[in-house]
Formats: C-alpha cells, sequence, structure tokens
C-alpha cells in the first residue's frame, strides 16, 4: 500500500526494507535464542541513517517524522519484531525531549540519538505503576543545583543498552495535577545501577530491564522544560506520539507472518495438492490480509494526525494501537495455524512472530487502556451532538415521567433557595 505516502516515505521505506532484508532477516532467529542486544544490527541500522528519521534538522535529524518513524518500523519488524521496538524505543524516549524539552535540551539529548551515537529509554512504570501511570512512586528531590532521585522504575525497554534515560518522578508529592517530572538521567550517574534483567516470551533481542536510584543526583537542569510538574502530561503526549510506532511494529509482524504464511501454503502438499488451493486456507489468507491492510492504512492516517498536529490525537493514536495490535495477534496465530505441527516448532521462523506479537497488545498502554482513551473521547464528542437527541424518540411511561407524575414530583421538592 503505497497510494497515500509520498516520495519521501518511499525512501524511507526503501532504506529500512534493504537494511531489514540484508542484515536484520537473517540474524533474527541467532538474537531471539540468545536473548542479546544485536550491535551488529543496531550499527547497520545507523549506518543507513534510520536513527534520525523523526528528529527535526535542527538537531541533527533527518526532518522526517512519525510517519516516516512508523515505515522503518514497519519494515524492520516484518523481518524481526524485537528490532523493531529496539529501533522505535529510541523515539518514545526522545519525544519527550521534543515535546517539553528547551532549545538546549533539545540540541543535546537530540543530536546524539538522531547521529546514532547514543541509545535513549523511557522510564514511567513502575511495579505498581502501569496503566496506573500516575500513581509511580520514585521520587526528584530539589537540593541545591541538583535533584537527587531514589526509587525504581520497571520495564525499561532498551535498559542497560541506553545511554540516556528520560525518568519520571515525583518532585510534588502534594501536589495532584503537578506532581511528576520528567528528567534525563544518563548511565554511570552515581546511584543509577540496572537491576533485574528480564527473560521475555518475544522480542528477545532487546533488553527489558529494571533500573534502581539510590541517591542518585542529577543536574537541576536535566529536568525537562526546565520546569518542574509536567512530566504526567508530557508523558501522555508522548504516547500519543508514540503509539502509532507501536502499532507499525504490529502491522510489519503481521505483514511479515502472512508472507511466510502465504509461501508456506503454496509450497506444503498435502491430499496431492498445494494447502494454498483448499477454500479454509484461501478464506483464511484473505481475511489476514484484508485486516492486515486496514490497520496499515489506520496506522498511517494516525501518523498524519500526529505529523499536522490535528486535535484529539489521543483517540487515533490508541485506535490504531488497539486495531493493529489485536489484528497482529490474529494474524501471527492464523500464520502459525498454516503451518500446523511446524509453526509451533521454533526451527521454524513463524512462532517468533506470534511470540513478537503478544506484547503489542501490552505495552505502551495495554489494549484495555487504548478502549478507555477512546471511550473518555466518545464520550466528550457525544456533547457536541445533542441536537441528535431531538431525532430520538423519548419514551413516556405513566407513573414515571409523564407530565402528571412530573408535576406531581416538581411540587414535592422541597425549596431549595437560599438553602446554601
Ligand atoms: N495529552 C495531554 N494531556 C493529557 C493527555 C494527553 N493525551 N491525557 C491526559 N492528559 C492530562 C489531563 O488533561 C489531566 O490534566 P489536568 O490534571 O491538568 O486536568 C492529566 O493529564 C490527568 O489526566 P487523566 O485524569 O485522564 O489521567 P488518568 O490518571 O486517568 O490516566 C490513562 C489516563 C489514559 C489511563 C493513562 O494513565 C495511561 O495512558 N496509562 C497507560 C500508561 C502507559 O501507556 N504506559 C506505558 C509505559 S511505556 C512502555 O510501555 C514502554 C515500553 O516498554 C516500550
Amino acid at each position: 500500500m503505497s497510494g497515500i505516502l509520498n516520495a519521501q516515505n518511499l525512501e524511507w521505506r526503501e532504506r529500512a526494507r534493504e537494511v531489514a532484508e540484508k542484515v536484520v532477516r537473517p540474524l533474527a532467529a541467532k538474537y531471539d535464542r540468545a536473548q542479546e542486544y544485536p550491535w551488529e544490527i543496531k550499527e547497520a541500522i545507523a549506518k543507513a541513517g534510520l536513527m534520525g528519521a523523526w528528529i527535526p534538522k535542527e538537531y541533527g535529524g533527518a526532518g522526517g517524522g512519525v510517519l516516516d518513524l512508523c515505515i522503518c518500523v514497519e519494515e524492520l519488524s516484518r523481518a524481526c519484531g524485537g528490532v523493531g521496538v529496539l529501533y522505535a524505543v529510541n523515539a518514545l524516549g526522545t519525544f519527550p525531549v521534543l515535546v517539553g524539552g528547551t532549545e538546549e535540551q533539545k540540541h543535546r539529548w537530540l543530536t546524539p540519538i538522531a547521529k546514532g551515537e547514543k541509545l535513549i529509554s523511557f522510564g514511567l512504570s513502575e511495579k505498581y505503576a502501569g496503566s496506573d501511570a500516575a500513581s509511580l512512586h520514585a521520587t526528584a528531590v530539589k537540593e541545591g543545583d541538583s535533584y537527587v532521585l531514589n526509587g525504581e522504575k520497571k520495564w525499561n525497554t532498551n535498559g542497560g543498552a541506553a545511554d540516556i534515560y528520560t525518568i519520571f518522578a515525583v518532585t510534588d508529592p502534594n501536589s495532584k495535577s503537578r506532581r511528576i517530572s520528567a528528567i534525563m538521567v544518563e548511565k554511570g550517574t552515581p546511584g543509577f545501577r540496572i537491576g533485574k534483567v528480564e527473560d521475555k516470551m518475544g522480542i528477545r533481542c532487546v533488553p527489558v530491564v529494571e533500573i534502581h536510584f539510590d541517591d542518585c543526583r542529577v543536574p537541576a537542569k536535566n529536568i525537562l522544560g526546565e520546569t518542574p510538574g509536567v512530566g504526567f502530561k508530557h508523558a501522555m503526549m508522548t504516547l500519543d506520539k508514540a503509539r502509532p510506532g507501536v502499532a507499525a511494529q504490529a502491522v510489519g509482524l503481521a505483514q511479515g507472518a502472512l508472507e511466510y504464511a502465504m509461501v508456506y501454503a503454496g509450497h506444503r502438499e498435502q491430499f496431492g495438492a498445494p494447502i494454498s488451493s483448499f477454500q479454509m486456507i484461501q478464506g483464511m489468507l484473505a481475511d489476514m490480509a484484508t485486516r492486515v491492510e486496514a490497520a496499515r492504512n489506520l496506522v498511517y492516517v494516525a501518523a498524519m494526525a500526529v505529523d499536522s498536529g490535528a486535535p484529539n490525537v489521543s483517540k487515533l493514536s490508541a485506535m490504531c494501537k488497539l486495531f493493529a495490535t489485536d489484528t497482529a495477534m490474529e494474524v501471527t496465530t492464523n500464520a502459525v495455524q498454516i503451518f500446523g505441527g511446524y509453526g509451533y516448532m521454533n526451527d521454524y521462523p513463524i512462532e517468533k512472530y506470534m511470540r513478537d506479537a503478544k506484547i503489542t497488545q501490552i505495552y505502551e498502554g495495554t489494549n484495555q487502556v487504548q478502549r478507555m482513551v477512546v471511550a473518555r473521547s466518545l464520550v466528550k464528542e457525544s456533547l457536541s451532538l445533542k441536537h441528535l437527541l431531538g431525532y430520538i424518540p423519548k419514551e413516556v411511561q405513566r407513573g414515571v415521567n409523564d407530565p402528571e407524575t412530573l408535576a406531581r414530583k416538581a411540587a414535592q421538592q422541597p425549596d431549595t433557595v437560599g438553602a446554601e
């Protein structure tokens, strides 16, 4: 599907596809088994200039947008879902800087990422603050011209490999709306420690770790925007920009699994014919391809909306994450089904797609949270649609809301005028 993509988007697709086919696909199984960060793949991604795709030119990037980012993530994920997120998570870490950083902070933190010299990670979640992100506990206390961090972070994708960490911590425990701030922390700062390294079902080439802060002192100028208290808002704005990236990872995984299933079905013979000649398999493939195409279009439209600064991107961003990741789970599961018993074996490439797909329904907000974001937005929109009530018949029931009953109820109401 390239009808809505422009020449720049297509160029990113070609570049990312080349890295995916030449470097990522041949190494995907190796790093999945080893559960090791694939530095050689990261180098190839950086060499192809993909690291700065979404970063503005003035900060050393290529000046593309979220759509270009999504296209790159999709192509990398088509070959390996782990590599897709290994790349995309750098965008997640930089978005708070783009959303809320000062000019000086943008130059300082974005340029080394754009050039592929450094990696970045995003630290919002904690053991007891997942979907309810605002309930996080880690603290950052101002002492002179420093902030002193204490506490723990959970689910840090890229943790350990990354040089820079965008950390969300409580700076004002007494405030309801200005409790949290985003602070940039560099690996190696005394008091910063990588803890448990998770052993995962999928996306095994990218590390997911716990981070511990024990009196970790960072310069006060590392607080984003140099203004405390706006961290939660910036985290939410970041997720609005980043969720299409997870959705693109899901589209890539679904497309990659579909392609393997198509090829396998064309070659696997049973009952004297390729299984792709059987209508049940054809129906599965047709449904899989249709869903992938629908998901891709929704991702591109959401990414374009983010890039154009359209209002209410939260809804579209959540919708594309929700739809694309549910699609990825369904399509990768059906791809395993088409491979039959072989699909379940880990010397075949297909079961990895299913394992990699599962996390996309969970991270950067579970799909239950995405439904909540969409539903909240619908409730707000419904307020501007009140004129439609005029077209919906209102039922009248005697004893409940007929004119006499309403008049009687009104007469029985206590006089509240002046009650306060
Ligand atoms: N943009 C700007 N501001 C926003 C916003 C948005 N999209 N969403 C909320 N806000 C603001 C609200 O306006 C409100 O501001 P005021 O206090 O000034 O009124 C404030 O933020 C609080 O908003 P809510 O009351 O809506 O917040 P909530 O506590 O009910 O939470 C939520 C809403 C949608 C559930 C949110 O907590 C959420 O998205 N949770 C999921 C967290 C998540 O996605 N975590 C992912 C971690 S990253 C990860 O997974 C990385 C990885 O491994 C790759």
